[in-house]
C-alpha cells in the first residue's frame, strides 16, 4: 500500500531539515545556509550543508544528498516506509490506519520475527537426534558449547520441508518463508526449504535481529556455504557478520576476516573484534560501517592468491573512509582459523602486532615482483617503489619507507631519497597539470559527480537542471515549464524528476524536492541535492526559465539532426521556434 503524497507533503512540512540533521549532526550556521561534519564519510573540516530555504542536505565531500526523508533512510539505514514511520513518531503524527496493518514496517517486523524463530529452531535442532552429524561437525571444527551458544549456531535437518512445517505450525505462510529466503519455489512450483542438512550460521545485525543465514555442509559437496540472499531485511553489501558483537569490544580496532568460521575461531580465541564481509567482497557501506567503531582495521584474509588480491582491493577501500589499515599476513596456514588452530592465540597476537601497515605491505608486493639479484630488474624495484613512497604526504613516513625499500635492495639511502623527492616533484606537478585542464573544460565540471548519470548533452542538461531548480525555488512557474515534456530531456534522470514534478503540481500537490524520496534512488536524490544547492536567482525567474526552455528544445533538434531525422522538418520546428522568440 503506498503511503498518500498528502502524508508525506504533511511529514515534510513538519521536520525541519535544520532540526532533524542537528540530533545526529553538530551544525553552525554560514551565510545561508549550516555547515558540519559529514555523517556519511570521514572527514576533518566539515562539507556537509544543510538549506533551510530549500530543506535539502548537500556533502560536497562525498556528493550524498536529499531531503529530511532521504537523510533518515540513509542515517539509520531503513527503507523508505520505516524512515516515513519514524519521522511520523518524530512530529507526534499519526500513520494513516491502513499503513499501520499494511505497511512495509510491519512486514519487515513480521519477516525479522520469522527470522528469529527460524534460528530458534536450527538452534534447537542440535538436542534432536538427527542432528547427528551436524553437533560432531561442529565438535570436529573445535567449537566448544558456549561459542556454539554465543553465536546461536545450529541445525538443519536434511529434509525438505523441516523448517517449512516448524514455522507453519507457528502461524507462517509459504510467502513469508519465500519473501524471507528461507524456502525456494521450483519451475514446478514445488516449495521446499532453502537449508538442508547444514550446519546454520544466523546473521545478526548491529540492532540484534536475525537477519538471515549462512549455511555449511558437513562434507566435501558444493556449494560448501549457501547464504540467505538479499530479502528485504537482509543486504549483504551492508552488513558484517558478528558486527553485533564486535561493536562492544574494547580492542579499538576491527579485524576483517573472510568467511563465519575464521571469524568465529577468532572470537573464540579471544579476539572479540572479528567479522567478515560474508558471500561478496568488502563494499563501500561495509567499510562505512566499521569506520563507526573503530579507527583501525587489520585485514586477516586467506594467505592465497586470491586472498591477497582481495586485500588489495580492500585497502582501497578503507582508504577512502580514512580508517587505518593494516594487513597480517597468515603464515603457515591457509588461514585465520586454521592458524589459530595450528599454533594457537599467542601466535596470532604476535601476528597481529607484526602486522604492517599497508604501506610495508605493498612495498613486500612490489618486491616480491622482481629478482633483486639482477641488475635491471633491482633499477625497475628501485623506480616502482620510489613511485609508492613518493605518494605518502608525510615527509616522516617517505623517509622511513624509503630507506626501508633501499635496504631490500641493499641499495643507498641517500640516493633512494633523491629519487623518492625526485618522484614526487613530477608526480604534483603532473597533478596539478591534470587538475588545471580538468578546471579549463567546463564539460567535465558541469558533469555529474556520480558517472551513472553522466549528461550527454552539458548545455542542454545545464538547463535542464535551472528548470528544476526555478520549479522548486518557486512553484508558481510551473504552469510555464509545463510546455516541456519528459521526452525533451537529454538526462533521462533530469527528465524523470520533472515528469515526477510536473504529475505532482497537476494533482495539486507540494512541489518540494523532500517528498521525492519514495520515488527516487538515493543516488538520484543526491543528484538532485547537488543540482539545488548551485546558485539560482529567482529575481527574473519566468525569464530565466523561458531561456532555459528555449536552450533544451533548440539542443533538442540539433540532436534529432545528428541523429538522421528529416532534416527539414527539423529546421521548421527550429524556425517555428525561433518565431516564437
Ligand atoms: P572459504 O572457502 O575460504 O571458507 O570461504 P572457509 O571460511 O575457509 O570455510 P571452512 O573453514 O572451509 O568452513 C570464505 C567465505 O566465502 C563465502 C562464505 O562466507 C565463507 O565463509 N563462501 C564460500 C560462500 O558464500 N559460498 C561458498 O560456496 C564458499
Ligand atoms: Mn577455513
Amino acid at each position: 500500500m503506498p503511503i498518500p503524497d498528502s502524508f508525506i507533503d504533511e511529514l515534510v512540512a513538519r521536520n525541519d531539515i535544520v532540526d532533524t540533521v542537528s540530533s545526529y549532526v553538530a551544525l553552525t550556521k554560514k551565510g545561508s545556509n549550516y555547515w558540519g561534519l559529514c555523517p556519511f564519510h570521514n572527514e576533518k573540516t566539515p562539507s556537509f550543508s544543510v538549506s533551510a530555504s530549500k530543506q535539502i542536505y548537500h556533502c560536497f565531500g562525498c556528493g550524498k544528498g536529499g531531503g529530511v526523508i532521504s537523510f533518515v533512510m540513509e542515517q539509520e539505514n531503513l527503507a523508505f516506509p520505516d524512515a516515513v514511520r519514524l519521522l511520523a513518531q518524530r512530529a507526534g503524527l499519526e500513520m494513516p490506519e491502513e499503513l499501520q496493518n499494511a505497511g512495509d514496517g510491519k512486514r519487515r517486523e513480521r519477516l525479522l520475527q520469522l527470522n528469529r524463530e527460524a534460528a530458534r529452531y536450527f538452534h534447537a535442532n542440535l538436542s534432536q537426534p538427527e542432528a547427528r552429524a551436524g553437533v560432531d561437525y561442529l565438535n570436529h571444527r573445535g567449537l566448544s558449547r558456549r561459542t556454539v551458544t554465543n553465536f546461536g549456531l545450529g541445525y538443519a535437518p536434511d529434509s525438505w520441508d523441516g523448517l517449512i512445517s516448524a514455522m507453519s505450525a507457528r502461524g507462517y505462510t509459504k510467502g513469508d518463508l519465500l519473501e524471507g529466503g528461507l524456502a525456494v519455489k521450483n519451475s514446478s512450483g514445488r516449495i521446499y526449504d532453502r537449508f538442508r542438512g547444514r550446519v546454520m550460521f544466523p546473521i545478526i545485525d548491529i540492532r540484534g535481529n536475525v537477519i538471515g543465514f549462512g549455511g555449511r555442509v558437513l562434507d566435501d559437496s558444493t556449494p560448501k556455504y549457501l547464504n540467505s540472499p538479499d530479502t528485504p531485511v537482509y543486504n549483504k553489501s551492508r552488513n558484517l557478520f558478528a558486527l553485533n558483537i564486535a561493536k562492544k569490544s574494547k580492542r579499538g580496532q576491527m579485524i576483517l576476516t573472510e568467511g563465519y568460521m575464521d571469524t568465529i575461531s577468532l572470537h573464540q580465541a579471544g579476539f572479540d573484534c572479528a567479522v567478515a564481509s560474508l558471500g561478496t567482497s568488502l563494499t563501500q557501506e561495509h567499510a562505512q560501517l566499521l569506520s563507526r567503531y573503530a579507527k583501525e582495521v587489520i585485514i586477516a584474509y586467506d594467505g592465497d592468491g586470491a586472498g591477497v588480491n582481495a586485500a588489495q582491493r580492500a585497502i582501497r577501500i578503507f582508504e577512502k573512509t580514512g580508517l587505518q589499515v593494516k594487513i597480517l599476513q597468515v603464515q603457515g596456514a591457509k588461514d585465520p582459523d586454521e592458524f589459530i588452530k595450528k599454533y594457537g592465540p599467542e601466535a596470532f597476537e604476535r601476528l597481529l602486532t607484526q602486522s604492517e601497515n599497508h604501506i610495508e605491505y605493498r612495498l613486500l608486493q612490489v618486491q616480491k615482483k622482481y629478482n633483486l639479484e639482477e641488475d635491471s630488474q633491482k633499477v625497475a624495484y628501485l623506480k616502482e617503489a620510489a613511485g609508492l613512497v613518493a605518494g605518502l604526504t608525510s615527509p616522516v613516513e617517505r623517509e622511513v619507507y624509503g630507506r626501508k625499500a633501499a635496504q631490500a635492495a641493499r641499495f643507498d639511502a641517500a640516493a633512494m631519497m633523491q629519487e623518492v623527492e625526485r618522484t614526487r616533484k613530477s608526480q604534483t606537478w603532473k597533478a596539478r597539470k591534470q587538475e588545471e585542464r580538468r578546471e579549463l573544460t567546463p564539460a567535465v565540471q558541469s558533469q555529474p559527480k556520480n558517472r551513472a548519470f553522466k549528461y550527454e548533452n552539458v548545455s542542454s542538461a545545464l538547463a535542464e537542471e535551472g528548470v528544476l531548480r526555478l520549479v522548486l525555488l518557486d512553484p508558481t512557474l510551473a504552469r510555464k515549464a509545463e510546455a516541456l515534456k519528459q521526452e525533451d530531456f537529454s538526462s533521462p534522470l533530469l527528465g524523470k524528476i520533472f515528469g515526477l514534478l510536473l504529475q505532482r503540481w497537476r494533482e495539486g500537490k507540494e512541489l518540494q524536492a523532500a517528498a521525492l524520496a519514495g520515488a527516487l534512488e538515493p543516488e538520484e536524490m543526491s543528484h538532485l541535492a547537488s543540482i539545488l544547492q548551485k546558485p539560482e536567482s529567482l529575481a527574473n525567474g519566468e525569464q530565466a526559465l523561458s531561456d532555459y526552455i528555449r536552450k533544451i528544445q533548440m539542443e533538442q533538434v540539433k540532436r534529432a539532426n545528428a541523429n538522421g531525422l528529416d532534416p527539414l522538418l527539423a529546421y521548421r520546428e527550429k524556425k517555428a521556434m525561433e518565431d516564437r522568440k
